[in-house]
């Protein structure tokens, strides 16, 4: 593995392991709506064999467990201790018996050949340094007719939210360098993902896209939230001492949004999926 691959993902194991107890713990759960989609998505039976790539807090391990039922199996994988620590104590605490989490990396599967049924991954692919690796990798541990399914953000972002985009260059600007760039593809057209499967070497691949609005209570809520996922990376290269005044513009534009229900945000997402 090259060097610039091991340090990425340093990074990233270090970045989800921070936010692993507060991962979508709080505010609108998205990842846990998306994943549940992600699973219904899949064509999940019962009695299979699921593996969850990138398992995180279980968005979609936890319905792929209810899916396969007492007979199937579900095993997640990720590369942060803390994600995996967190949903091993989650399975342990709804009494599942047939699910668990391991860390590993999903370029480097530590599973016989033709083991499982599905193989999912959700918000996971773009942060795989040598993605077509891990694909191969998926492709080598389904079963003849398996199916990969996964998610990715679309490229839609919701207009009303533009000035946040602008407001973080402004207070990165001088910090740049601090966030290392990802060189790979954006994973975030429908046709991207077709060609990505398909070069891969997947059959009957489907794309689809869904636009779902969360509501947050009040701008507290939707600060907060920033902490707990891969946006992080870009709040951390903030100058310490511009931070507070990042979150007083910040604030300012939330206020205005608000209406009595709360602040309302859409997220624009793609499902692909594809047969062994
Ligand atoms: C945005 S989270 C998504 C978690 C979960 N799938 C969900 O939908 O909520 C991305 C996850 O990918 C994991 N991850 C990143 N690179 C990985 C790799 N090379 N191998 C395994 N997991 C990885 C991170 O640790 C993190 O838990």
């Amino acid at each position: 593995m090259e060097e610039k691959d091991i340090s990425v993902k340093r990074l990233i194991s270090n970045l989800f392991d921070k936010v692993s107890e507060d991962f979508d713990a709080s505010g609108p759960r998205y990842f846990a709506y998306f994943g549940e989609r992600l699973v219904k998505f899949a064509g999940i039976n019962e009695d299979q064999r699921i593996l969850d790539i990138a398992s995180g807090k279980g968005a979609s391990l936890l319905p792929a467990v209810q899916k396969v039922g007492q007979n199937g199996d579900v095993i997640g994988i990720d590369i942060s201790k803390g994600m995996v620590c967190k949903t091993n104590l989650e399975i342990r605490r709804r009494d599942i018996q047939n699910a668990r989490v391991m860390v590993m990396d999903a370029e480097k599967l530590e599973f016989a050949d033709e083991r499982f049924d599905h193989v999912l991954c959700g918000f996971g692919i773009f942060f795989f340094p040598n993605y077509k690796a891990a694909l191969k990798e998926f492709k080598r541990v389904l079963k003849s007719d398996g199916r990969f399914s996964f998610t990715t953000f679309l490229n839609k972002r919701d207009e009303r939210f533009r000035w946040y985009g602008e407001l973080v260059d402004k207070y990165l600007v001088g910090a740049e360098g601090k966030i290392q760039d990802y060189d790979g593809p954006a994973f975030d057209t429908e046709e991207t993902l077709y060609e990505i499967l398909n070069e891969a070497g997947f059959k009957n691949i489907k794309v689809i896209s869904e636009e779902k609005t969360f509501e947050y209570k009040n701008e507290r809520e939707w600060w907060d939230k920033l902490w707990t996922h891969g946006g992080i990376r870009v709040l951390e290269a903030i100058p310490k001492e511009r931070l507070e005044d990042f979150r007083t513009e910040v604030f300012a534009k939330l206020k205005k949004m608000k209406k009595s229900e709360g602040i309302t945000a859409a997220m624009s997402v793609l499902y692909a999926s594809g047969e062994k």
